[in-house]
């Protein structure tokens, strides 16, 4: 067994106001090793969101350390952080967070560009012709459909070739036709690029060809299954 890609020990999410205190997230130790698969279900407000920002750096730890690659990422300033995820974290979101004024073209080469890469434009060309869009570089995201917008994001978010990739109900926002299209290449790409996927979703079919499903019940797991 590999160790560990992402390890979460002890980690606790809570805001405070005043004498108010609401904790998001509650105690919780994880350990999810390099290529693994895993599906993050709960019901709506259990905490998946807030788990997923948390390993992408985009929030911190109220107590605990959040662990990826390596990075303790609490422990880390915002630009290192920010460097971090620009180089090992994939994030596909539900609405998808593309620029509008930028092409789909631009939307995966600029990352790429600024990862140094000085073949930026022909990878990012390959990225786009493996999700389908080769003859869509030149189109904005008012142009796309929302599966096409999602599949441009998916393009980008491996487009770092970072070892992780984060999706928060990337098929929330999509009819089952587009869902499963997105699904079928986020599934397909982590596989072909090694990279390891944590998928939140509340798709029992996208559960099911998971390595390992964890549920979520307000902020705590309620359980953590291998797939046989
Ligand atoms: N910054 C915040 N301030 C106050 N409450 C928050 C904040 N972020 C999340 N919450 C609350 O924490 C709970 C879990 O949110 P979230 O992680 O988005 O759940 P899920 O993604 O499972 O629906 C919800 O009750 C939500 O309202
Ligand atoms: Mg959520």
């Amino acid at each position: 067994m590999s160790a560990p890609i992402i390890q979460l020990d002890r980690v606790t999410r809570s805001v405070s106001s005043g004498a108010w205190t609401l904790t998001i997230l509650d105690d919780i130790s994880l350990a999810i090793p390099a290529g693994q698969f895993v599906a993050v279900i709960g019901p709506s407000g259990s905490g998946k969101s807030t788990l997923l920002g948390l390993m992408a750096g985009l929030d911190r730890p109220t107590r605990g350390t959040v662990i990826v690659d390596g990075h303790d990422l609490g422990s880390l300033g915002e630009d290192e952080v920010a460097r971090i995820r620009g180089r090992t974290i994939g994030v596909v979101f539900q609405s998808f967070h593309l620029i509008p004024t930028l092409t789909a073209q631009e939307t995966v080469q600029v990352p790429l560009e600024l990862a140094g890469r000085t073949d930026a434009a022909r990878r990012a060309a390959q990225l786009l012709d493996r999700v389908g869009l080769a003859q869509r570089g030149h189109h904005h995201p008012v142009q796309l459909s929302g599966g096409e917008q999602q599949r441009v994001a998916i393009a980008r978010a491996f487009a770092s070739e970072g070892s992780v990739l984060l999706a928060d109900e990337p098929t929330g926002s999509l009819d089952s036709r587009s869902g499963d299209m997105v699904l079928e290449l986020l599934v397909g790409m982590n596989t072909e690029l090694h990279t390891t996927l944590v998928m939140v979703t509340h798709n029992p079919d996208i559960a099911r060809r998971a390595d390992r499903v964890i549920t979520l019940a307000d902020g705590r797991v309620g359980s953590d299954s291998l797939s046989s």
